[in-house]
C-alpha cells in the first residue's frame, strides 16, 4: 500500500485578530481547519497584534489576549513542531511590506471593503487610517511567505481578493514571479456562524450584545444559557430554511461540529420543538469545548514554553520574510547593502 506524504511546497497560512475574546466563529471559520489541513502544507499562523491596534486596545487586555490566542491555536491541535506559530509584532517585514502595498492599493478599492464599512461606521468622527489601511497590512501578511492557501471564514474573502488584485498589479510591473497569488479555502460548514441574538450578522468578538456570541472561554452555563435564550422565531417547526435565520443557524453549527448534513440533523427534530434542537446543539458545542478549555489553561499556565515557541517562531518567520521583502526591495529599485 503506497502512503501518500505530502511534500509540503505549498503553503498555507492564516492569522487572527488578538481582540476580546475568540469566538465559536473564529473556531469553526478558521483554527479548526488549519488542524485538519495542517499535515498536508507548509503552515505559518499567527496572532496579529498590529492589526488589533486599528480600534483602541487595553495593553493589558492586548497582552492577555495575545497569548490567549496562541495557547488557543495550540489547545486546538496547532502543531508547533510542524508549524510556524508566531506573533506578527515580532516579524518587522509585515509593516515594511504593507507600507509598499499601501503605495500600490488604491482609496476606491479599500473604501470598499466591508469590514471597513462596519468598523469605521462605529469609529465616530475620528477614523483611524489604520483601519482604511488594514487590507494593505493583511496583503503583506499573506504574500511574504509565498502563499498558496489562506483557510478563513466567509467573511475574510474580500480581503484575500483584494490581496490577489495587488499581488497582480505588482506582478505586472515587477514581473510575474514578484508574488505568489492565494487562493482562499473556506470549509463548507462552520464559515459563517450567526449571531445568536441577531441571526442575521455574522458572529463578533465586539458584538454589542455578548450573548449572541460564545466565546471559546465561557464556561458551560454560559454557553447553555447563550444558546437556550437564541432568539430563533415564533414557529415551532425545525426546518432548514432561510426565513427561520436562527433555526438554520443552529442547525448549522451541529452540521459543523458532527459533520453531519442538515437533512440528517432536521429529522431528529420531527415533531419536536425547538427546545429539544437548543438542548442538543449546546450539549455538541459544550463537550467540544469543554476539553479545548482545559487545554488552553495548561497552555496559559506555562508562558515560559509559550515564550520558547514565539522565539522560535519568530525566527523561522523572520527569515523566510526577510527573503521575500529583499525580492521585492530589489526589483523596486531600492538600493542594496
Ligand atoms: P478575525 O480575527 O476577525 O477572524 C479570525 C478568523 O475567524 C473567521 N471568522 C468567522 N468564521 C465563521 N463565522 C464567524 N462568525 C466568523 N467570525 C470570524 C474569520 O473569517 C477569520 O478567518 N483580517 C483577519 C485577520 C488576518 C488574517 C491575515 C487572516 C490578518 N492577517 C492573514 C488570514 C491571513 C481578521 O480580522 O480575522
Amino acid at each position: 500500500m503506497t502512503v501518500e506524504r505530502p511534500d509540503h511546497s505549498q503553503v498555507m497560512l492564516s492569522a487572527i485578530q488578538p481582540t476580546n475574546r475568540i469566538t465559536l466563529g473564529n473556531y469553526l471559520g478558521a483554527i479548526r481547519n488549519w488542524v485538519k489541513l495542517q499535515a498536508q502544507y507548509q503552515c505559518y499562523f499567527f496572532a496579529v497584534d498590529l492589526h488589533a491596534i486599528t480600534v483602541r486596545q487595553d495593553p493589558k487586555q492586548l497582552l492577555e489576549d495575545t497569548y490567549t490566542a496562541i495557547a488557543t491555536y495550540l489547545a486546538s491541535g496547532i502543531n508547533p513542531d510542524e508549524c510556524v506559530l508566531f506573533v506578527q509584532s515580532h516579524v518587522a517585514a509585515h509593516s515594511q511590506l504593507a507600507w509598499v502595498l499601501n503605495c500600490f492599493s488604491y482609496m476606491g478599492e479599500l473604501n470598499r471593503m466591508t469590514q471597513y464599512k462596519d468598523k469605521s461606521s462605529k469609529s465616530g468622527k475620528n477614523i483611524p487610517v489604520g483601519l482604511f489601511t488594514y487590507p494593505a497590512l493583511m496583503a503583506a501578511d499573506i504574500l511574504l511567505y509565498d502563499t498558496n492557501l489562506v483557510p478563513v471564514g466567509a467573511d475574510q474573502k474580500q480581503h484575500i481578493e483584494l490581496t490577489r488584485d495587488i499581488a497582480l498589479r505588482m506582478n505586472s510591473v515587477y514581473g510575474d514571479d514578484t508574488f505568489v497569488t492565494p487562493e482562499p479555502f473556506i470549509a463548507p460548514s462552520g464559515a459563517r456562524v450567526m449571531d445568536l441574538q441577531n441571526p442575521t450578522k455574522k458572529m463578533s468578538k465586539s458584538a454589542e450584545n455578548e450573548k449572541g456570541s460564545l466565546f471559546l472561554m465561557d464556561s458551560p452555563k454560559q454557553m447553555q444559557k447563550k444558546i437556550k435564550s437564541s432568539v430563533t422565531d415564533s414557529g415551532s417547526e425545525v426546518t432548514y430554511d432561510d426565513n427561520k435565520p436562527g433555526v438554520k443557524n443552529l442547525i448549522d453549527l451541529q452540521v459543523a461540529l458532527t459533520g453531519r448534513t442538515a437533512s440528517e440533523v432536521v429529522a431528529d427534530y420531527q415533531g419536536k420543538m425547538y427546545g429539544h434542537l437548543k438542548a442538543d446543539t449546546a450539549d455538541i458545542i459544550v463537550s467540544e469545548l469543554e476539553p479545548l478549555q482545559k487545554k488552553v489553561l495548561q497552555y496559559l499556565d506555562d508562558r515560559g514554553e509559550l515564550q520558547r515557541i514565539l522565539t522560535k517562531g519568530a525566527g523561522a518567520a523572520a527569515e523566510k520574510a526577510a527573503e521575500t521583502l529583499k525580492r521585492v526591495y530589489d526589483r523596486i529599485g531600492f538600493v542594496g547593502l
